[in-house]
């Protein structure tokens, strides 16, 4: 890994063994991006664009008609200078006006690399790991500096972009809008790709080619939202799942957003990331700074699922962190399906009599806990157990829950309150709202103003004083609605606009500090399932509750759309009851949880209410799944066939030391015909021999790679089978 600058061409080149990242200071103030992709040991620009006097085209330097900036590939553009594609950056000054000049000022080396402060990002452990350059833009009137970091890893072929803005003038500046990264490919010959979807439908991967538009992935929910994720990526028409090249982006944030793909009259292609225009705005004063949340870049020239592979270990090393980190995650068990809000103490414990006999590890206590939660009508905010469903409290609970040898978790929706709460009726004006409308409500609920320090306090209070006094070691932290009504009482009148990125702030904040006030405590995100499954919150829970969908079929489709970016491990997986609740389907037990355990594995239902047939199965599952953990949660996960495209989906996970295999074949629909259907695995080692755990039979590995596998034909709809390898040194 290296970096480097080029005096006599002024180029900065980033590189570890495998990619390189390039660009160049053009007439001593522009940067413009050069190349990002396979390694370069040696450039001398060869793809540097020419320069022509074009037509409507504003020349910055008076003496050179063919320069232009809307021609240039760019880094990080402007307003007002001529480069009429989408800014980076609008600065607004104090007398109203919009037009800055920036330009390139220096640059310096760093080891290791910076964390961003207040703000969740990717970490080194060793400063040998990265390297991080800091490119300085300032515009010398106005004294404001633009610092852009880069950031270029030994192991990972990754670059992360952030930038911060430096108010080093006199005047109070207003940040209209601020991308994190921007970047300029050469041609349009690209597929783009997004992720979207809804509630219960979360993460579609959506390809089409880019034309001659713009495509736009944003959100102003106030959450990276299920609608669409913070996160484009770039393909090479000719790319697929396992070849060619391909540029992803994704940003490590949990708020608004807006990434976007803009197609150039010169048949380039400007990618940015950012912060959303529509909900963002900053008043920078006088000797201020702001950063702006942090974008991750990924190059794979082994298609989708080479970047993916990329994403999942930087996310599984370098972005979620604590004790939990490197541990194998809990099987658990979660009522909510079965119960509801109809829970009590009794309830609990003989579920966890059941569950500890089945080889459940964790039992977690949903909604419905706390004092007259009934419904989804009332009471959140008020964080104090019901003490008709617990007479003995959450504590008294929790240590009979550990007594039968279960840990024992809680759902939690601190960013919330009912209006009818004692939290409302004392502390109505602690709700984000405008003060001349009545707020919308959303599943009967309004959202804490977090941007308000006396709320951020109360929420990290409520929530340390359950932690403290009861062992808890798991908490669903749950998020049900988005935001309306963007109004703060806390914030002044000219700084309204701020309160999206301040909510999320808020946030952070909270979360940094319960994570280190309760470093044993395993934090699941959740919002309504996968409603906010972004790096933002990996760096705060390092796993999702993936989707309130169970569905067996569903879930293949919502699994396999959320490993574009994040690793199996990151994925809460249940196995819930059928006929499914959400979608009316029955499936079989072994599908269920042939489905759930390529994740995070937990089961949500009644286990008192299981015929042994069933609970026999389950001690089996549970006991299988302990067994290959490891494999699931460390192990390289490879896609081998989208359910959303067809009737078959399938993937593999190699373990980190190679030495096993697991291969997930699902078939939805069962076929008359029984044609074979054969899946070639990934990731093997072609001169070495597995055998399948379950007849002890032997295949080289390139036979299953380039032979395949054939599916075992599906008897009925919805069929779901695990294939187990061990490694052996001879057939
Ligand atoms: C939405 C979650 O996704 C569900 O799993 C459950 O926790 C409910 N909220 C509880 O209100």
């Amino acid at each position: 890994m290296n970096i480097w600058y080029e005096e006599q061409e002024h180029i900065f080149s980033l590189s570890n063994e495998r990619i390189s990242y390039i660009f160049s200071v053009e007439k001593d103030r522009y940067l413009s991006h050069r190349y990002f992709g396979r390694r370069l040991k040696r450039y001398g620009g060869s793809g540097r664009p020419y320069f022509f006097d074009r037509g409507f085209c504003a020349n910055p330097l008076p003496e050179d008609r063919t320069f232009s900036l809307d021609t240039l590939p760019r880094e990080y553009p402007d307003i007002n200078q001529g480069d009429f594609r989408c800014p980076a950056y609008v600065i607004q000054t104090e007398d109203g006006r919009r037009v800055t000049r920036f330009g390139y000022k220096g640059y310096e080396i760093l080891e290791g690399k910076p964390g961003l402060e207040g703000l969740p990002s990717v970490y080194v452990e060793d400063e040998g790991e990265a390297m991080t350059l800091r490119v300085t833009l300032e515009d010398e009137v106005i004294k404001v500096r633009l610092l852009l970091y880069y950031t270029v890893f030994q192991d990972y072929d990754a670059v992360c972009r952030h930038v911060e803005v430096v108010n080093g003038g006199d005047q109070e500046i207003y940040l209209e809008r601020l991308m994190s990264m921007s970047m300029d490919l050469p041609g349009t010959d690209y597929d783009v790709v997004t992720l979207t979807g809804g509630h219960m439908d979360e993460k579609n991967i959506n390809r089409r080619p880019l034309t001659s538009d713009s495509v736009v992935a944003e959100s102003i929910r106030g959450s990276s939202s299920p609608q669409a994720a913070p996160c484009v990526v770039l393909m090479d028409r000719e790319a697929g799942e396992h070849q060619g090249e391909v540029w992803g982006v994704n940003f490590i944030y949990s708020g608004d957003f807006q990434a976007a793909a803009q197609v150039s009259q010169y048949r380039t292609v400007r990618v940015q990331m950012g912060m959303n225009p529509l909900t963002f705005g900053w008043s920078l004063g006088a000797g201020e700074r702001f950063t702006v949340p942090e974008t991750v870049l990924v190059y794979s020239d082994q298609g989708l699922n080479g970047m993916s592979q990329t994403f999942h270990s930087l996310y599984q090393k370098r972005l979620c962190r604590g004790a939990h980190r490197d541990r194998v995650r809990p099987v658990l068990l979660n009522g909510w399906e079965a119960f509801t809000f109809d829970v009590d103490e009794e309830k609990c414990l003989s579920l966890a009599r059941e569950a500890a006999k089945l080889g459940v590890e964790l039992l977690v206590l949903d909604d419905g806990w706390f004092k007259n939660r009934k419904d989804d009508k009332r009471a959140l905010g008020d964080w104090t157990e019901d003490e008709r469903k617990f007479p003995g409290g959450i504590p008294r609970l929790a240590e009979a829950v550990r007594r039968e040898g279960l840990e024992f978790g809680i759902w939690l929706e601190p960013e919330m309150v009912s209006p009818d709460s004692d939290l409302y009726r004392s502390h109505g004006d602690w709700v984000i709202r405008s003060p001349h409308y009545d707020p919308v409500l959303s599943r009967n609920q309004y959202v804490l103003d977090l941007s308000n320090p006396q709320v951020r306090d109360y929420v990290i209070r409520s929530v340390s004083d359950l932690l403290e006094r009861a062992d808890i070691t798991y908490v669903k932290w749950d998020m049900n609605r988005h935001i309306t009504d963007l109004g703060s009482f806390c914030l002044a009148e000219g700084r309204q606009r701020e309160l999206s990125h301040r909510y999320m702030l808020g946030l952070y904040e909270i979360l940094e500090t319960l994570n280190s006030r309760f470093p044993h405590v395993l934090f699941e995100s959740c919002s309504s399932g996968g409603g906010r499954y972004d790096g933002g919150m990996l760096y705060y829970m390092p796993q999702t509750w993936a989707s309130d969908n169970t569905d067996g079929v569903c879930r293949l489709g919502i699994q396999y759309g959320t490993s574009l970016l994040f690793p199996p491990v990151t994925m809460g997986c249940h196995v819930s009851v059928s006929p499914n609740l959400q979608v009316g389907r029955s499936t079989s037990l072994a599908m269920r949880f042939a489905v759930a355990m390529s994740g995070n594995l937990g089961y949500e239902m009644d286990f008192r209410r299981l015929p042994e047939k069933e609970r026999e199965e389950i001690r089996r599952q549970i006991a299988f799944y302990k067994e290959l953990r490891e494999v699931v949660h460390k192990g390289r996960f490879y896609r081998l066939a989208n359910p959303r495209e067809g009737n078959l989906a399938a993937w593999n996970f190699v373990s980190e030391d190679g030495e096993r295999v697991i291969f997930c074949c699902y078939q939805i629909l069962s076929d008359v015909v029984r044609a074979s259907v054969l899946v070639k695995l990934r990731g093997l080692e072609r001169d070495r021999v597995y055998r399948l755990r379950q007849d002890g039979s032997c295949y080289g590995g390139d036979e299953l790679m380039y032979a395949g596998i054939t599916a075992r034909p599906a008897e009925e709809d919805f069929t779901g089978h695990i294939y187990v390898f061990d490694r052996v040194t001879e057939g």
